[in-house]
């Protein structure tokens, strides 16, 4: 795998494969910085574990090759569910074929497992909708409603074989407004997630955020404390 910031200094677009599950509006973000030019990457590759997520659509509206790895089969086994395994072997077939130096993961509601994660031909990141360690999966805005908590946002982290639990790169923040519905505070979390994505692949092809560095450093336990970079971005 090539060195992600010689990548960059090589003015090559960092190589990123993106996996998701929904209605892609991270991607399509991603999708438009790489076609604006102000994020330095190339979408290799999508894979969806969503037939119908419109995430799917938007990877193809972008010309953007996007793999289908169902999780509900269809023919003779309709109905029965495609075992983590399966969707495994498939994917990781699909991501060495494509070689990109980035795996995000964008509203990707798999569990992965860490054979999979550890042989994946790139690091892995992780958007989360809240502030880690704060509310690892799912739910994360009904139960930070009910909580006195104060603040609220979204984290990228490094994916590792404990769900939500990697190193956690950035975060963006806002102020709870109690009033909000959970909906409503998705939405406005969704607009951190926004920026914060995009704002995390470009520390990364700049090479401020080193993610084989942090790995490294992690398996030794070293404590890191640049990070996270936190971005306060009330809205
Ligand atoms: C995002 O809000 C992301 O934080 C969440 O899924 C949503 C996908 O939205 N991810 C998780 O909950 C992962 N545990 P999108 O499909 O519109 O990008």
């Amino acid at each position: 795998m090539p060195n992600m910031s010689d990548s960059y200094q090589d003015s090559k677009p960092l190589k990123v494969a993106v996996l998701v599950s929904g209605s892609g509006s991270n991607l399509q973000v991603l999708i438009d910085a790489m076609k604006a030019g102000s994020l330095p990457i190339e979408i290799v590759g999508v894979i969806s574990n969503v037939k119908e997520a419109y995430a799917v659509t938007r990877a193809e509206q972008a010309d953007i090759p996007v793999t289908v790895l169902s999780h509900i089969t269809e023919g003779e086994n309709a109905g029965k569910r495609m075992g983590i395994k399966t969707f495994e072997r498939h994917a990781t077939a699909q991501l060495n074929s494509w070689q990109p130096d980035l795996i995000v993961l964008a509203g990707f509601m798999r569990v992965l497992s860490a054979d999979f994660i550890d042989g994946a031909p790139a690091p892995m990141i992780n958007l989360h909708p809240s502030l880690l360690p704060k509310y690892k999966g799912l739910d994360t805005h009904e139960r930070v409603l009910a909580s006195d908590d104060t603040h609220h946002g979204c984290s990228v982290h490094v994916v590792t074989a404990e769900l939500d639990a990697g190193q956690v790169l950035t975060q963006a923040l806002l102020a709870i407004d109690k009033q909000n519905s959970p909906e409503q505070l998705q939405k406005r979390v969704q607009k951190l997630e926004h920026k914060i994505l995009p704002w995390t692949i470009l520390l990364i092809t700049k090479g401020v955020l080193d993610i084989e560095a942090i790995n490294a450093q992690q398996q030794s336990s070293e404590y890191l404390p640049a990070l996270p970079l936190q971005l306060w971005l009330d809205n």
